[in-house]
């Protein structure tokens, strides 16, 4: 299984701090916000990496995290050269995975899940896919939205949609066989323009091999100003009680 870290696209949403910067570079509490998906590779036990990020700071990139050696791991990188969707990046990683299977983690997402069995249990199946999903407390509905069936069976996803199935929202980690290229070449793009992961996803979902595996905490640090600051206190509560390092 290798590793495919995203960490491209515009930012938007948390302009004026992303205009000089990507926002994946940006701090929670004290650490830049990629070393969190790379230490969940890391404890994963993943040790081939691939960074996707876009041309305009993909330097920065390499002068922070430089080979991998420091987190015990070989990093590669790829440049997607604009932002034309979550599954239209993870396209760029197939030469990078050599016909292995692939977990893909979304940059500005923070968790404390190990993955390490899920890898174990997914690599013991003949074919298929892995979404994460998360219990929200209130609206579910600024994400994609995962509706389960009995032995983890994912049965629908909508992306944002507006009336939900269900409270379990899509995190942004991913496990695929590699059919997962072959999958996204027939994809078509949405309405906003981009190969939408979810399209992606349902593609499993509809040949009845997508699996979803239910976690407990995970914050998607780049959504709004009010997330960022969500992700920067949790983990500064998280350090300070020992929980994390
Ligand atoms: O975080 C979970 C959510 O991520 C899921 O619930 C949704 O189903 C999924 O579509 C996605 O929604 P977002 O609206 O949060 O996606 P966003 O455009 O913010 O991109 C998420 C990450 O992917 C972010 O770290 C930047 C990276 N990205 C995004 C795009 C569109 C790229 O690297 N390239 C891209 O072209």
């Amino acid at each position: 299984m290798k590793g495919v870290i995203l960490a491209g696209g515009l930012a938007t949403r948390l302009r004026p701090l992303t205009f000089v910067t990507n926002k994946h570079l940006l701090p929670i509490y004290n650490k830049p916000m990629i070393y969190y998906p790379l230490e969940a590779m890391v404890r994963a036990g993943i040790t081939d990496v691939l960074i996707i990020t876009g041309p305009d700071h993909a330097g920065s990139f390499l002068n922070l995290l430089k080979s991998g050696k420091d987190f015990g791991l070989k990093l590669d990188y790829e440049i997607q050269e604009e932002a034309r969707g979550i599954a239209q990046g993870i396209s760029l990683a197939e030469s990078f995975s050599d016909g292995e299977r692939i977990m893909v983690v979304l940059g500005d997402n923070i968790f404390g899940y190990n993955l390490k069995n899920s890898i174990e249990n997914f690599n013991k199946r003949e074919r298929g896919a892995m979404v994460f999903g998360i219990e929200m407390a209130t609206e579910s509905k600024q994400y994609g939205v995962i509706e389960i069936g009995k032995d983890k069976k994912v049965i629908s996803i909508e992306e944002k949609p507006e009336k939900p199935k269900s409270n379990l929202a899509q995190t942004g980690i991913y496990m695929y066989d590699n059919r997962v290229f072959q999958f996204i070449k027939k994809l078509k793009p949405s309405k906003r323009g981009e190969l939408e992961v979810t399209d992606l996803n349902n593609c499993y979902v509809s040949e009845k091999t997508m699996e979803c595996e239910i976690i407990n905490w995970w914050i998607d640090a780049g959504t709004s100003h009010d997330e960022l600051l969500r992700a920067n206190n949790l983990i500064a509560d998280k350090v300070k009680s020992g929980e994390l390092k």
